[in-house]
């Protein structure tokens, strides 16, 4: 069971305004999407893991919440050919839902040793975590573990990684976990986790991209909140939304539960053109 963080204080924070426009980019299990639905407002919510859609598309009609198969990296995009632009309001919760942690199969979890090492969100991916570990040079592993995870034995573990990975391909959980030695602990392993998972998924690149997008479709004055859940989701997110020209609504950032943490930032009138 996935339980929705900062469900209140995230929804609140974007003012719902009955039958206006919301977007959920990332509707995991839906708690968000729900919570505005009530409110009486409209939600087309995102979601790029199809098994996930599958599992919630329908039953949803009824609520006034369309559920769309999607990367967030295409918001704006797929706001337009839904006719739902300009929005009120857009809402990002950054990561994964527990489901998919303890339930996908697909290696996200440092707990499943016998689980396959693929960590794709979605089949168009064509590369796995398997496939990264196996391929990618040292200077590469060493950059997405310091660049994604601020991973401070990035060094030593990358050097395990490849004398292991001569031995064998690494190609399940296990497997890694065995290859990473002593540093095989829990932090640890959920950092390297996390890593891998961001880069198979590409999650700085469409976090960027729908950053963009968010404000070519949110109306001025419309609402965006962000929850983040390590520091450089969090540093991106501060920068690139200051970069669009997004203001902040609240100085100090909002704390929640599991490390969670989110931002709400306003389109203002006179923020200035960038190029999208
Ligand atoms: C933390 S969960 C969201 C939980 C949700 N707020 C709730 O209340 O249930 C994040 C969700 O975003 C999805 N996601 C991750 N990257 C995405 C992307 N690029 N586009 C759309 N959805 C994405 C994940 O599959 C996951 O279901």
């Amino acid at each position: 069971m996935h339980t929705s963080v900062l469900l209140h204080e995230a929804v609140d924070s974007l003012h719902v305004v009955p039958n206006g426009r919301y977007v959920d980019a990332t509707f995991g299990v839906g708690g968000h999407s729900r919570l505005i639905a009530e409110q009486g407002a409209k939600v087309l919510a995102l979601e790029w893991d199809s098994h996930i859609v599958k599992l919630y598309a329908d039953g949803l009609r009824n609520l006034g919440i369309a559920l769309v198969e999607a990367n967030y990296a295409n918001i704006a995009q797929i706001a337009k050919e839904k006719n739902f632009v300009p929005c009120d309001g857009i809402l990002f919760d950054l990561g994964l839902s527990m489901v998919q942690i303890r339930e996908s199969g697909r290696g996200f979890s440092y707990e499943k040793d016998e689980e396959p090492l693929d960590m794709r969100l979605n089949n168009e991916l064509r590369v796995s975590a398997a496939d990264i570990i196996a391929s990618y040079s040292k200077d590469q592993l060493y950059e997405i573990f310091t660049k994604h995870a601020e991973e401070l034995s990035a060094g030593t573990i990358v050097e395990y990684i490849v004398r292991a990975r001569t031995l064998k391909r690494i190609q399940t959980v296990g497997d890694l976990k065995v290859a990473m030695g002593e540093h095989s602990n829990v932090q640890t392993l959920a950092r390297i986790f996390q890593a891998l998972r961001m880069e198979v998924n590409n999650e700085f690149r469409n976090i960027t991209l729908a950053l963009k997008g968010s404000f070519e479709i949110l109306k001025t004055g419309g609402r965006i909140a962000v929850i983040t859940f390590h520091p450089g989701e969090d540093r991106l997110v501060k920068r690139e939304l200051a970069l669009i020209g997004f203001k902040e609504v609240h100085k100090k950032p909002i704390k929640g539960s599991y490390k969670k943490k989110f931002r709400t930032f306003s389109k203002v009138k006179n923020c200035r053109k960038i190029n999208l």
